[in-house]
């Protein structure tokens, strides 16, 4: 493993068209716009087509981070998409969208860590990036979390929403003092059935649907996030006080809030998405990136804090210098 850094060169999103709001969702399940908003700050959520599947939400978002970057297919090696969602059982995702791309040479593969997926996947790739195992990477958190609701279920139909956030990842131009400067991965199994789907290919021949308990993933999740926060911090030799932006995973905004307010930074640090994305799981961060990028908050130089939790339980951070 060398010290070479790898930078965040560009970024990407894709949202469907469908914009589905908490007043639709009343005409559904026993809910109401003023329950959802005030336990979870979501105020709508985007849902994707009959017949628009994960690899087209991926291939879109990864079509925006290229073209942001100037580059072609050609000029990627690696393609990760972290997913939970998948088009098929297999082949992975990432398969179809290295098609879909028009890419026929590299490797492509997808990472499976729920909501954490896209801070597992960033770090997968500057792994390869630094061991030399490819030279420029598209990194995709893509989800059509819809197609895995029961919309039924009052307590989980609400809170989750389809999308697609990607960048490209490449090394650092000699001299140029930015990139990851450090990640921490974390799972503990131990937590799985809190957050699952009731189903699966080897278990029931089926796919299943996403059931929660969501007090017990409330209970956890700032914990969880603000001590990987605080062991990137520490990795890296910075503090809180350092941090141009905490870009947090789009779960519930009490839970931003919590994190925000347990590490002591200011609101108007903390990218919020979650109003009008709901959770998409490992869209979230990229989404929420994607945002904050093209809306001139983010800019080079910056440092930014991504972090993630999820099922398994899952969960990371990683410190960037944009
Ligand atoms: O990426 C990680 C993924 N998951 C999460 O981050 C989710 C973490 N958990 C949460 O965000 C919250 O626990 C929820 C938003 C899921 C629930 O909020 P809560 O404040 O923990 O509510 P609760 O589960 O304690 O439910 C309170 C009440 C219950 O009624 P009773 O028993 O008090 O009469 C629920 O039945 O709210 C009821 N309820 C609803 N009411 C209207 C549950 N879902 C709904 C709903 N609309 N959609």
């Amino acid at each position: 493993m060398t010290d070479q850094k790898n930078i965040i060169r560009s970024v990407g999103a894709y949202l469907p068209a469908r914009v589905m709001t908490n007043d639709d969702l009343a005409k559904l399940v026993d809910t109401s716009d003023e329950w959802i908003q005030q336990r979870t700050g979501i105020k709508q959520r985007h849902i994707a087509a009959e017949g628009e599947n994960t690899s087209d939400l991926a291939a879109a978002a990864g079509h925006k981070a290229l073209e942001n970057a100037g580059l072609e297919i050609a000029d990627v090696d690696l393609i990760v998409v972290a997913t939970t969602t998948p088009d098929m059982t297999f082949p992975a995702t990432a398969a179809v969208v290295q098609q879909k791309l028009g890419m026929h040479h590299g490797a492509a593969f997808d990472i499976q860590a729920v909501c954490s997926g896209f801070v597992y996947a960033v770090a997968t790739a500057d792994s390869y990036l630094k061991n030399g195992l490819a030279k420029r990477a598209l990194v995709i958190g893509a989800e059509t979390a819809s197609r895995i609701l029961d919309w039924n279920d009052r307590t989980t139909c609400v809170l989750f929403g389809d999308g697609a956030g990607a960048v490209i990842m490449e090394p650092a131009k000699p001299g140029e003092d930015r990139g990851v400067l450090a990640t921490a991965l974390r799972s503990d199994g131990q937590h799985w059935n809190k957050l699952y789907t009731d189903g699966g290919p080897s278990s029931t021949q089926s796919m299943g649907h996403i059931r929660m308990e969501g007090k017990e993933v409330f209970k956890h999740a700032v914990g969880m996030i603000t001590d990987v926060v605080y062991k990137v911090l520490e990795d890296t030799g910075h503090t809180i006080d350092d941090l141009d932006w905490f870009v947090p995973h789009q779960a519930n905004k009490r839970i931003i809030d919590g994190a925000g307010q347990k590490l002591g930074l200011p609101p108007e640090k903390v990218v919020v998405t979650v109003d009008r994305h709901a959770n998409t799981s490992a869209a979230s961060v990229p989404l929420a990136l994607n945002t904050a990028v093209a809306d001139g908050r983010i800019k080079r130089g910056d440092l930014v804090m991504i972090e993630a939790m999820g099922g398994g339980f899952t969960w990371g951070a990683s410190l960037i210098r944009w």
